[in-house]
């Protein structure tokens, strides 16, 4: 039996930041596609999200930023929800799981599984810093993953290879508050016991999802199942996140990863009872289809971790896929929210307003789906600029503006039918099912040129026939042709929605689809015989999608430019500083400008140069180690900074006589403190 009814979730945000086109490109574009796309197919769709808020990364922010997580996830919530809005990510709910609703539905999960003795109750000695007075879980310890020996491994996973372990797995861990290495000390947690799970798991996944699931998704899953499961703690010893709910549980909370999932289910609860629905068949009738959809980061806890929960609990059905993305680059780098190596969605918004669609296809028709995949503005300008206005824009432009020219914006009667007219009709009527079959197989990217070739198909019918030519000689034959040209841009207009909602929107406006007696559907463009009626009228033309010119192109990469610059400079050591000093302190140094007279190498030594200085007051002998950086020759007659009231020393058997003042360049060349360098930059002094 077919499906009717779809809970599609798409992975829960961190709220610790802003979000950018790498969530957009991996998840919540392709579920949105998929949930529009059902939804015109006449399914139920519950498409639900929400943003994830508690976890360590949020109580690292806040305490950086001295406010409170709440805060914090108050912000970051209100910005991401918005975000998702302005993009037309078209969730039936975006919830939050600081919400009651959801501490309420975890807590009650938690205790079901604790009441029939699915978890593993045992004291452990856990990472502990000494130092900060805290347990380490999570990503509260960096160290050496045990899997790939990534060394910037976090406690609970790795970002680099995608295992998840347990803090203890970590070779040399280092606590990330305070930099100590971790203790351990006993304490007591519960665990869900993965190797209970593993044949169900097996069967479930190895076997019965061998065909359907994607590559990549199968190939963790497998090579997880294949090292062995081991049982996994999920409590904590933090403060910020879901009190657990049972006797021993005080001042420990779930694991994050325990309560984000259940998110989607009571984000589920929330929008039932706004709606006056049952919840419930959403998430426990054989007959829904559940999906996720996920970055690749998050597979092992969509595909073994919950899954084992929700068959733990009983009464739950289980994902039918989780179709997971690799990841989106940018311009061949790693996107990275720390060193600011990012396309903030509401940037991107106040740089390009109203060209949300342009970035949905974008993203869409270079989408991570099997392999990581790198976004470039030369790209993104080039998808604009070649498809969306050449072809898209450019044709439903022409069929507009001619029927308004010829016809007064009436559709014509059309007449005999021509072979091409008959093919071109057929060819249009074969869409939807294409279109479909890829979004169906999770292939967006497919999806999305095919889309772009039914414009093609208009926009070469159009350039064959000529309109605009036989108008002058033959009506009869261009009411055919425009008649036929009109159906496209209507099924255009019907089949762009679950990629380009906002276009599709105003194409509807533009060709008065609400003014149809019998509005088209997704299967009607097969079915019908016409979809824009003889004698409707549409209105008038107007751009869908505009160019985006090389200067706004620069000016994006530009942006990324100066990220590079800032990271590097903040990446460059600098010296610590020394203690402070006061200013009696620093008055009793006497520095004059003086000018190298004669200058000798110290036989025997590589570092050292025997220098003549007039001091402007006498003349003396200066022991200075520059022989590495300066030959005699190019340092006589320089005017230099020379500390005089130093005490003098004797190198070599020479008496030095104070000090000639050194710095550095942002190379590390050294160079010396000299009216004659003014204009050179020099970052601190160091003295030689
Ligand atoms: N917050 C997680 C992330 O951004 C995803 C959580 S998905 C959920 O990687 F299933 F836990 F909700
Ligand atoms: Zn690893």
């Amino acid at each position: 039996m077919m499906s009717k009814r779809y809970t599609i979730t798409a992975a829960l945000p961190y709220t610790n930041g802003p979000i950018h086109i790498g969530h957009l490109a991996g998840v919540y574009v392709p579920a949105d596609i998929y949930a529009r796309y059902q939804r015109l197919q006449g399914k139920d769709v519950a498409f639900i999200c929400g943003s994830d808020e508690h976890g360590v990364p949020i109580t690292i922010k806040a305490k950086k930023e001295g406010v409170t997580p709440q805060d914090i996830v108050d912000k970051y919530h209100a910005i991401i929800k918005q975000s998702f809005l302005d993009f037309g990510i078209s969730f039936d709910n975006y919830s939050r799981t600081t919400a009651k609703i959801h501490h309420d539905t975890a807590s009650d999960f938690f205790k079901t599984l604790y009441d029939k003795g699915e978890f593993v109750e045992e004291v452990t000695e856990q990472l502990y810093d000494a130092e900060a007075n805290q347990f380490l879980a999570d990503r509260f310890v960096i160290g050496t993953c045990p899997k790939c020996g990534n060394e910037e491994s976090y406690g609970d996973q790795c970002e680099n290879c995608g295992t998840s372990h347990n803090a203890t797995d970590l070779i040399n861990p280092k606590s990330a508050i305070t930099g100590a290495t971790p203790t351990l000390k006993e304490t007591k947690h519960w665990f869900l016991p993965l190797d209970k799970h593993e044949a169900f798991l097996k069967e479930w996944i190895l076997v019965g999802h061998k065909k359907d699931w994607k590559s990549n998704v199968y190939g963790q899953c497998k090579s997880w199942i294949d090292d062995g499961l081991r049982p996994r703690a999920v409590t904590r010893d933090l403060d910020w996140g879901i009190p657990v709910p049972v006797e021993g549980g005080e001042g420990k909370v779930l694991y994050v990863w325990f309560d984000a999932p259940i998110g989607y289910i009571s984000a589920t609860k929330e929008w039932a009872e706004r709606e006056g629905k049952d919840w419930e068949p959403y998430w426990k009738d054989e007959n829904t289809k559940l999906l996720h959809f996920i970055g690749k980061d998050n597979i092992v806890f969509h595909c073994i971790i919950f899954p084992a929960m929700l068959k733990a609990e009983g009464s739950y059905i289980l994902p039918n896929n989780v179709p997971a993305n690799e990841f989106l680059n940018l311009e061949g780098n790693k996107l990275s929210t720390s060193k600011n190596w990012a396309v903030w969605l509401h940037e991107y918004l106040q740089e390009f307003p109203d060209k949300q669609d342009v970035l949905r296809y974008a993203l869409t028709a270079n989408a991570p789906e099997t392999k990581d995949n790198d976004f470039t503005w030369k790209d993104f300008q080039a998808r604009n600029n070649n498809e969306l206005v050449a072809i898209f824009g450019n044709f439903i432009n022409r069929v507009v503006v001619l029927t308004n020219k010829y016809y007064e914006g009436v559709v014509p009667q059309p007449n005999e039918f021509s072979a091409i007219d008959e093919e071109t009709l057929a060819t249009l009527k074969a869409f939807p099912a294409v279109i479909a079959s890829s979004i169906e197989r999770y292939r967006f990217r497919e999806a999305s040129q095919e889309l772009m070739n039914l414009a093609r198909l208009g926009n070469k019918y159009l350039a064959d026939e000529e309109p605009w030519k036989v108008i002058k000689e033959d009506d009869a034959r261009v009411q055919t042709i425009m008649y036929v040209a009109l159906q496209i841009a209507s099924a255009l207009a019907i089949l762009s929605e679950p990629f380009l909602p906002f276009t599709s929107k105003k194409l509807k406006d533009i060709l008065c689809h609400s003014e149809l007696v019998e509005a088209s559907t997704w299967n009607s463009i097969s079915e019908v015989l016409e979809l824009l009626p003889a004698n409707h009228t549409i209105g008038k033309a107007e751009l869908l999608f505009t160019k985006i010119e090389d200067k706004d192109v620069q000016f994006q990469l530009d942006k990324l430019e100066a990220s590079k610059k800032a990271n590097e400079a903040a990446k460059k050591k600098v010296e610590p500083q020394k203690d402070e000093i006061t200013f009696d302190d620093f008055s009793k140094l006497d520095i004059r400008v003086g000018t190298i007279l004669e200058a000798t190498k110290m036989p025997k030594t590589k570092k050292l140069l025997v220098l003549k200085v007039d001091t402007g007051f006498d003349t003396r002998t200066i022991v200075s180690g520059i022989a590495e950086s300066f030959s005699p020759e190019e340092v006589i007659g320089k005017k230099v900074t020379v500390l005089v009231n130093l005490a003098p020393r004797v190198l070599r058997g020479v008496e030095s006589q104070g000090m000639i003042l050194m710095t550095e360049d942002e190379s590390g060349n050294l160079m010396f403190v000299s009216p004659d360098e003014h204009d050179k930059v020099s970052n601190g002094l160091s003295i030689s």
